[in-house]
């Protein structure tokens, strides 16, 4: 990880405020983590399974010299388990005011599928794990926001909740319904300080996009006008944003981030 340890330049400073990042173990989640630890945030890094790998967050954190980070395990399917996690979060680190909602599955769930019980166990999972969470955690996290009369939400959507899926509804769903928990936030809570903003993907390399990513590398490349898969780096730096003073009158958008891929 490269150096600075302050933060990178006072509208980047984020004052050493707490942050929970969800899925910070690997892809979106780990950059994100990482790149708010290098401006001065005290973050908390949860993850589901994937303890090792979240821990390896912490101490790049702790190496480039930024506040201290802790981990935190949560299931985010589970209420008890995301009422367990805030709470661990704030009697280890604070208050998180300082929300990003990354983690995510995507699972296909066809409308060819003959079994209706398999429909909808995968729909219910993905609607509690991808969007559920982000309500719930952020109905935990909002008395203290207005009590600081202050917080910053990011929604880590996709581009699907915009282009739609044939064969992910469940998946393009959470992702809309992200974009609009974003807005009804923004509207219900700008008046208190607090604002709420998405980020909407393309394709990025990560575990979760490799194995189509490999099956249809040129294919995929040939419609994004820049010419590349996007990094975690790209969206840690667009969640940044959102976060940081430089975003101070954003509320309620949702930041296409697709290489000019779906534009609308
Ligand atoms: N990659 C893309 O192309 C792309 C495009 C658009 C949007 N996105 C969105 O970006 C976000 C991050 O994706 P990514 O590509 O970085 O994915 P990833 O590499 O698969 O990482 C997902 C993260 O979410 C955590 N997670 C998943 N299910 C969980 C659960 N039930 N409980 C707790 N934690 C859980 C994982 O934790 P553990 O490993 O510790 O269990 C992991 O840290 C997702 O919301 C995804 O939908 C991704």
């Amino acid at each position: 990880m490269d150096a600075p340890t302050a933060a990178l330049s006072p509208l980047l400073d984020l004052e050493g405020r707490v942050a929970l990042v969800t899925g910070a173990s690997r892809g979106i989640g780990a950059a994100t983590a990482r790149l708010l630890g290098r401006c001065n945030a005290r973050v908390a890094i949860h993850y589901g399974k994937s303890r090792a790998e979240a821990e390896e967050v912490a101490s790049d954190i702790a190496q480039a010299g930024g506040p201290p980070a802790a981990v935190f395990q949560a299931g985010l399917g589970s209420d008890d388990e995301r009422r367990r996690l805030h709470r661990e979060v704030v009697d280890s680190l604070g208050n998180p005011l300082l929300l990003v909602h990354n983690a995510g599955i995507y699972v296909r769930n066809p409308f060819e599928e003959t079994d209706d019980d398999a429909f909808l166990s995968r729909w219910r999972t993905t609607q509690s794990v991808n969007l559920e969470s982000a309500a719930h955690l952020t109905l935990l996290a909002l008395p203290a926001m207005r009590t600081a009369r202050f917080g910053r939400i990011v929604m880590v959507a996709s581009r699907a909740a915009f282009r739609a899926e044939t064969d992910a509804a469940s998946y393009a769903v959470s992702k809309a319904g992200m974009v609009s928990l974003a807005r009804c936030l923004a509207r219900n809570e700008g008046p208190r300080g607090i604002t709420a903003n998405s980020i909407c993907p393309g394709w990025v390399d990560t575990a979760m996009a490799r194995p189509d990513v490999a099956a249809r590398k040129a294919e995929i490349e040939a419609e994004i006008p820049l010419g590349r898969i996007a990094t975690p780096e790209d969206c840690a730096r667009a969640i940044l944003f959102f976060l940081s003073p430089l975003a101070s009158y954003s509320n309620g958008t949702a930041l296409g981030l697709n290489g000019g891929s779906f534009l609308h």
